[in-house]
């Protein structure tokens, strides 16, 4: 699809990854809104790139209804949503120090990484659903979603991550089945390490580790480097029910 004049939404757009998709696509020519929890934030993003800005829980399935009304009201409904917002947690499973995870951030990871991530879909695809198609294949729009590597390979203390992760890697085959028939694509994107505020928060040495698995180049990646993966994606009719790896060949 072409990128001009379409209406996006992309969560946790205010920082990081998001901020990056945000800059790609607005470049592009999409009419942009920001969701995010942070809304001073995504305020200042979208102030950057004409957007509008949406104060947004994607764990509270209300709050996650009312943005997308919000966001349709302003720009019509979304052609394109890139599912950015997500948190990290580090904590062993169990340990003779700290015991059983505590199933409290257990559980918040879970909600929003990857309920929120399939709320998100499940309420941008019903909007599409009435929307005309915007070519002869029929393609009415596009799911897009940050997983990560560790989908497929973490490290010790997070399992948890890791699960959230895996979660949206296997429901992108389902999704893509569910939506096929309305000419709704969904792509997700597993990262390596990127440097944004969320990784700023490991320290030296284990940031050292995962970069020393990366094949070539070892450092961080940029968040416009995914921005212009997820501008290829919406342009890219032939991708569809995949996760792509963009890690610098991390092992
Ligand atoms: N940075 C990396 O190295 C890396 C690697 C792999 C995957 N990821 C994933 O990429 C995504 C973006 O991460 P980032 O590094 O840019 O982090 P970040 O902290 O810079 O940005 C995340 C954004 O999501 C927002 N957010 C968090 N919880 C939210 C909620 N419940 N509702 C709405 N917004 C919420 C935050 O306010 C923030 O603006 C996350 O899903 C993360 O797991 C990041």
């Amino acid at each position: 699809m072409k990128i001009q004049d379409l209406s996006a939404v992309v969560t946790g757009g205010a920082s990081g990854i998001g901020a990056g998709v945000v800059r790609v696509l607005a470049q592009a020519g999409a009419k942009i809104a920001v969701f995010d929890r942070n809304l001073e934030l995504a305020e200042a993003t979208a102030r950057e790139v004409g957007g509008i800005a949406i104060a947004c829980d994607v764990a509270n399935d209300e709050s996650v209804q009312q943005a997308f009304a919000n966001a349709q009201a302003e720009h019509g409904a979304a052609r394109i949503l890139v599912n950015c917002a997500g948190i990290d947690t580090a904590r062993k499973i169990a340990s003779r120090k700290s015991g059983a995870h505590a199933i409290g951030p257990m559980q918040r990871v879970i909600d929003v990484n990857l309920v929120g991530t399939l709320s998100c879909c499940a309420h941008a695809s019903t909007a599409m659903l009435d929307l005309e198609a915007l070519d002869d294949d029929g393609e009415r729009g596009v799911l897009i979603n940050i997983a990560s590597v560790a989908a497929f390979n973490a490290p010790n203390g997070q399992a948890v991550y890791a699960a959230s992760k895996a979660g949206v890697v296997g429901a992108t085959l389902p999704m893509a089945r569910d939506l096929s028939r309305y000419g709704i694509r969904v792509v997700t994107i597993a990262p390596g390490l990127f440097d944004t505020p969320l990784a700023g928060t490991m320290d030296e040495q284990m940031t050292g580790q995962l970069l020393r698995r990366a094949l070539f180049p070892q450092r961080k990646g940029r968040p416009e480097e995914i921005g212009s993966l997820v501008q290829h994606i919406c342009e890219n009719q032939m991708l569809n029910a995949a996760t792509i790896r963009i890690d610098a060949g991390f092992f």
